[in-house]
């Protein structure tokens, strides 16, 4: 998670605002990173807390003020500068999923009718189908793809990657290398990671070959900060059918009760 933090005294709403977006808006300029990925944090302090030379800032008259405020504007910027620099470096810390085992859920899902259907790169979104399998007894099925994806094919701060340029091209279709039959399932969870804002071409592919005309879909899916979106609708515009649930997105640290109570919330049921 690329961040940048800045100690500062209180500031406006606006104020803050202002420094969140010219931050991010820069940060993302020089680095190339989308302006998504960043977080900004600003520590505010009242002047009380803020000692300088062993008085406070708050007994100083407003010109020292003025003075130390401009000596921290210059200190900050040179901060800016070092997060921007380390920025440029940054890489999302993605940890692998596990594929926990979880003890079986209260039931509202019968075993055995369920698929949790998920394309994962960097294991984000496959642990927490794997729990979402567990916790519902469903089958856990991973959607591979034909041409392995390479991490310079992920590097979404290169214009001309391979993930840029299909998710760039609406008529891209990755080729799905595994033979999935899903017929035998009532209901379909279905994972995958947010690229660029939506899901990844590889699950336009998905959902366009494979029959959910009648099955409940239930769409989620990982970022680092993006919501959900329009991933949802445009999966379910491009397939034959199915009773749709809204989708839910999860952050890659998403927390076994979290997915177990939104699992719960779904109101599904046991077919006939
Ligand atoms: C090519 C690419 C594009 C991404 N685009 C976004 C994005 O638009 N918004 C976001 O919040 N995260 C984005 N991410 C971060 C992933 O959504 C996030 O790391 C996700 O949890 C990865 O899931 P996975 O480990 O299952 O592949 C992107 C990552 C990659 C590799």
């Amino acid at each position: 998670m690329p961040s940048i933090t800045i100690d500062i005294a209180p500031l406006s709403r606006e104020q803050k605002a202002q420094i969140a977006k010219e931050l991010t808006e820069s940060a993302s300029r020089i680095t190339g990173i989308d302006p998504w990925a960043f977080y900004v944090f600003i520590n505010e302090y009242p002047r009380d807390c803020i000692g300088v030379g062993g008085e406070l800032l708050s007994d100083r008259r407003p010109r020292d003020i003025s003075d130390t405020m401009n000596r921290t504007a210059a200190l900050l910027a040179v901060l800016i500068v070092v997060a921007v620099l380390a920025v440029a470096a940054a890489v999302f810390i993605n940890s692998p999923g596990g594929g926990q085992d979880a003890p079986p859920d209260d039931g509202t899902v019968p075993a055995g009718k369920v698929a949790v259907v998920c394309f994962s790169e960097t294991g984000n979104t496959e642990r927490i189908a794997k729990e979402i399998a567990g916790m519902t007894g469903g089958d856990f099925i991973r959607i591979t793809p034909e041409v392995p994806y390479t991490a310079a094919d992920r590097d979404y701060s290169d214009s001309g990657s391979r993930t840029r340029l299909e998710q760039n091209d609406a008529s891209a279709r990755p080729a799905i290398a595994n033979s999935i039959d899903i017929s035998g399932y009532s209901a379909v969870f279905l994972g995958y990671p947010i690229w660029y804002g939506d899901s990844p071409k590889i699950m336009w592919t998905f959902v366009e070959t494979h029959g959910l005309e009648g099955k409940t879909v239930i769409p989620f899916c990982t970022s680092s900060s993006s919501g959900v979106g329009s991933s949802d609708d445009h999966l379910k515009a491009l397939s034959d059918g199915g009773n749709w649930l809204g989708g839910k997105r999860f952050s890659s640290t998403a927390s076994q009760s979290e997915i177990r109570s939104w699992i719960s919330g779904l109101g599904l049921e046991a077919p006939a």
